[in-house]
């Protein structure tokens, strides 16, 4: 099938060229100039473990290709995927401008038998409201909702082996044409759910949203744990084990952040009070996450007292390992709360320091070993591999007091109390 992606950010580069890979023709499209000529250039603006194979094959036997306009399509596409960004406006709502003008650019630059395929995040009810657009402007293009579930850091993975594709059509032709992108997914016995429109959209906003609820309950079990003695990663290990609760997401730490949950979210409880349905398992959620960041200083103040003048390690700034991405990163609330309580940061991570580095103004260092060097503490904030490795006794030499707090989990406290450290931990004393 020959397939026209709109906006090459994360979803759209990893769906484009793993649909290349899977033997289909790509053109992703994208109105940043300076982005499609890296592109060409072979370069990734994203990092994601994996990729740049599937891009470079899939570059090599020109299954993928890159334009900055319509205008340089050599054939009307069978599928125009809408892949741009819906942030948030500031009253919690998606911003749905991206949406709204790539879809009527598609429209007007393809033949009437393309399909607008909305895989950006979008309010239900966004797909039904493309089309009366279209109509009212004398265009007859279908829009299908098929939202995008891939995780940053292990998106290949969750391409190729999908839980689950949504397709969200009535219309018989189109579920035809979805048939036939996925087919290698059918043919190898994945589930795809054709809905109606506005059900796939709420199914995607939900999944999120539930999710997050997931990691905002253990996150406050976590508090409890603390006070009572309890060890939250045996209390999540029990609840998970019942089939009906499962073990994913409940993994306790500074709280859920990335490009998806928080917006998405605060989308659904917009929408909600919009609509006059009251969701207020939603609006707890929200405040529980925003109230994380303040927490952890908290428990940090606890054990260090005043922070003024306090030397802190921080090691980690991406919302998660896996990627470089530090948007609505837990890391960067702390790290500025830190700061406004006077304390001196300095920070490493493998990957998210040169995005990091626009947003905040710290001092950086090129190891965990430097970062550590004249610290009071350190403060572990993403659940790098890495930092499961570290050598204590290079760190007992370059540290000024020997005080770890590790907010993801990921030592093991006897070690780490061996080698003649203290040790904090989420939902543990
Ligand atoms: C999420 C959804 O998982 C994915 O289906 C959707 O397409 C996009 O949004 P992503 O944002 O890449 O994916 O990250 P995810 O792995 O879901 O983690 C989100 C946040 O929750 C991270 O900050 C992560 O550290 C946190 N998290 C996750 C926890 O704190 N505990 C957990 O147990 C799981």
């Amino acid at each position: 099938m020959k397939l026209v992606f709109i906006g090459s950010g994360y979803v759209g580069l990893v769906s484009g060229i793993m649909l290349a890979y899977l033997g289909h023709e790509v053109v992703c499209i994208d109105s940043d100039e300076k982005k499609i000529q890296a592109l060409k250039n072979h370069k990734l603006p994203i990092y994601e473990p994996g990729l740049e194979k599937y891009f470079r094959s899939t570059l090599s036997n020109e299954y993928l290709t890159f334009a900055s306009h319509y205008n340089a399509l050599k054939f009307s596409p069978d599928a125009v995927f809408i892949t741009v960004g819906t942030p948030s406006l500031p009253n919690g709502d998606a911003d749905l401008q991206y949406v709204i003008n790539a879809t009527m650019e598609a429209v007007q630059n393809t033949s009437v038998d393309t399909a607008i395929v909305i895989k950006s995040t979008v309010p239900p009810g966004t797909a039904k409201m493309l089309e009366e657009m279209i109509r009212e402007k004398g265009y007859v293009h279908k829009v299908i909702s098929n939202p995008e579930f891939l995780r940053e850091g292990s998106a290949i993975q969750d391409f190729m082996n999908p839980d689950r594709i949504v397709v969200g059509t009535e219309s018989p032709e189109s579920k035809d044409l979805m048939e036939k992108i996925y087919q290698h997914f059918i043919q190898n016995d994945y589930n795809i759910l054709f809905t109606c429109q506005t059900s796939s959209e709420l199914a995607k906003y939900a999944s999120n949203a539930f999710l997050a609820t997931k990691i905002a309950f253990i996150n406050e079990m976590a508090n409890l744990c603390e006070k009572t003695g309890a060890d939250v990663d045996l209390v999540a290990k029990a609840m998970g084990m019942d089939p009906r609760i499962g073990p994913a997401f409940l993994k306790a730490g500074p709280g859920f952040g990335g490009s998806c949950f928080p917006k998405d979210i605060m989308a659904l409880e917009y929408l909600a009070k919009v609509h006059d349905a009251n969701c207020y398992v939603l609006s707890s959620v929200i405040s529980s996450n925003q109230r994380r960041a303040k927490d952890i200083v908290s428990k940090i103040k606890l054990v260090l007292g005043d922070l003024n003048d306090k030397m802190i390690a921080v090691l980690g700034l991406t919302f998660k390992a896996g990627t470089d991405d530090i948007r609505a990163s837990p890391a960067i609330e702390i790290i500025k709360l830190l700061a406004m309580e006077g304390a001196y940061i300095c920070a490493y991570d493998p990957e998210g320091m040169k995005n990091a580095s626009s947003v905040i103004n710290i001092d950086m260092a090129s190891s965990y070993q430097s970062a550590a060097r004249n610290s009071d503490a350190i403060v572990i904030l993403t659940e790098w591999p890495e930092f499961t490795k570290m050598d204590y006794e290079i760190l007992k030499s370059e540290m000024r007091e020997k005080v770890i707090f590790d907010y993801r989990n990921i030592l093991d406290p006897k070690i780490v109390r061996n080698s003649g450290f203290k040790i904090y931990q989420i939902g543990k004393r």
